[in-house]
């Protein structure tokens, strides 16, 4: 051995004996046994991770040049993007960054829907998983607003008027909420409080919680089988496989394409089409120009379909009410998949017809809403986002019935030799 090499590993012990992180990467690479089929859709998690590192480092060098005042917010991003030494890049990995942390989280939570990753015993890591989402909107909210665009300040508007809606308080809490009458300096101020320090900071403990949660009670897999129920005599589950070095090499290639994706977006579509940046955000907010359709960007267009599909007056509320109740339902049903799923088997491999048409169908009906939340609300027929909006719950609400109805097949009790579907 080398000196050096024994002085490294000298320097390993004398930090381990204080803080234990050889034992840490045991329990949760080395020995942390993962089921040996995990295919493309376990990809997004770890692709999350990399999108979230990547919005936190571009993050800090915005904020160094970014000023959160209504004179210079507009001004400074000019600023990064002309005069700032690689400011342009620096800021089209942040803003197309954050896009592509929303298609590695919405795959990544597909994945759980059909696979049946929230079923028992991974009830937590999937409510953890929705705390996550649910910061991850209020991000993607208040990072909007801040290079205050007119599309910036016309979609913070919308949102502080939904707020408003609420019965009895909503009012006072649009007030407080934007600490003014109006979207103004001291609405910014706050808004880039909590996109650079109050969320981030949340959403840094929830993804931690989130890992040790999963790895608490252990992955799941394509087949929806519990590696854990075959273990060897030191207690190694048979279709198990340690994640250091199998999927960390393994889990290479799909970064290697990502950043490659990623960068191909920054230098060629920086803007994605309009949709990462629309047209509306290159001219500075402006109270008297209302932009021709404000649409929030892609990643909420399912749920401001849904709010623009409510028409109706009802109990002396008005639509814009029903429709806040609509997408809080919206959100609020995902939080209860655990225990409204209550077929036998986890993986839709193994599920009934209806689950799996039924799941095709919710597809095409949330994609559709996403495109319907883009166009002008006169683009479709009226009667197409109620109906997909009434869909996408029926999907949620009837799931107690049917999955306890529809015959399922038999799960096989391993994962074949090949870590493919045993059939
Ligand atoms: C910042 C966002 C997130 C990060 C960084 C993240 C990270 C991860 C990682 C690394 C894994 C293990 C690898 C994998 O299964 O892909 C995982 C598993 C999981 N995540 Fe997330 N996640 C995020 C958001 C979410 C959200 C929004 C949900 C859904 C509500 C969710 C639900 C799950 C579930 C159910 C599993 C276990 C999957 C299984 O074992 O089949 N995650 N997550």
């Amino acid at each position: 051995m080398s000196l050096l090499t024994r002085k490294s590993t000298d320097l390993l012990h004398w930090i381990d004996y204080r803080l234990p992180i050889i034992q840490a990467f045991k329990t949760h690479m080395s020995e942390y046994y993962a089921p040996k089929n995990l295919n493309f859709w376990y990809f997004f998690g770890v692709l999350a991770m990399l999108a979230f590192a990547n919005q936190l480092l571009s993050g800090i060098w915005l904020t160094m040049f970014y000023t959160p005042t209504i004179e210079s917010a507009f001004a400074s991003i000019e600023y990064i993007m002309r005069d700032v030494e690689s400011g342009w890049i620096i800021r089209y990995m942040h803003e197309v960054g954050a896009s592509f942390f929303f298609i590695a989280v919405y795959l990544h939570i597909y994945r759980g829907f059909l696979y049946g990753s929230y079923k028992k015993p991974r009830e937590l890591v999937w409510l953890i998983g929705m705390f996550i989402y649910l910061l991850m909107m209020a991000e993607g909210f208040f990072g909007y607003v801040l290079p205050f665009g007119n599309m910036s300040f016309w979609g913070a508007k919308v949102i502080m008027n939904i707020i408003g809606v609420i019965p009895v308080i909503g009012e006072d809490l649009q007030i407080w909420v934007q600490g003014d009458f109006f979207i103004s300096g001291a609405t910014l101020s706050r808004f880039f409080a909590f996109h650079v320090a109050l969320v981030p900071i949340i959403l840094i403990a929830g993804i931690y919680l989130h890992v040790i949660a999963l790895h608490q009670v252990g992955s799941n897999n394509p087949e929806g089988i519990d590696i854990k129920a075959h273990k060897d005599e030191n207690g190694i589950p048979l279709d198990g496989i340690p994640f250091h070095p199998y999927y960390t090499v393994h889990d290479l290639i799909p970064v290697v394409l990502f950043i490659l994706a990623f960068f191909v977006t920054i230098f060629y579509f920086p803007d994605g089409g309009g949709f990462f940046i629309e047209p509306p955000n290159y001219i500075p907010a402006n109270n008297l120009s209302t932009p021709d359709h404000i649409t929030p960007v892609w990643y909420f267009t399912p749920f401001y379909a849904m709010l623009r599909a409510v028409t109706i007056t009802f109990l002396g509320m008005d639509a814009k009410f029903w429709g806040l109740i609509v997408i809080t339902g919206a959100i609020l049903v995902l939080f209860f998949l655990p225990w409204l799923d209550r077929s036998p088997v986890k993986s839709l491999r193994y599920k009934g017809r209806v689950s799996k048409a039924f799941l095709m169908i919710w597809t095409f009906c949330f994609i559709g809403l996403g495109v319907l939340g883009i166009k002008p609300a006169d683009w479709a027929p009226e009667w197409v986002s109620p109906t997909f909006t009434i869909i996408y719950f029926a999907y949620f609400l009837l799931m107690p019935f049917y999955t306890r109805w529809e015959t399922c097949k038999t799960v096989p009790e391993r994962i074949t030799a090949n870590g493919q579907r045993s059939r």
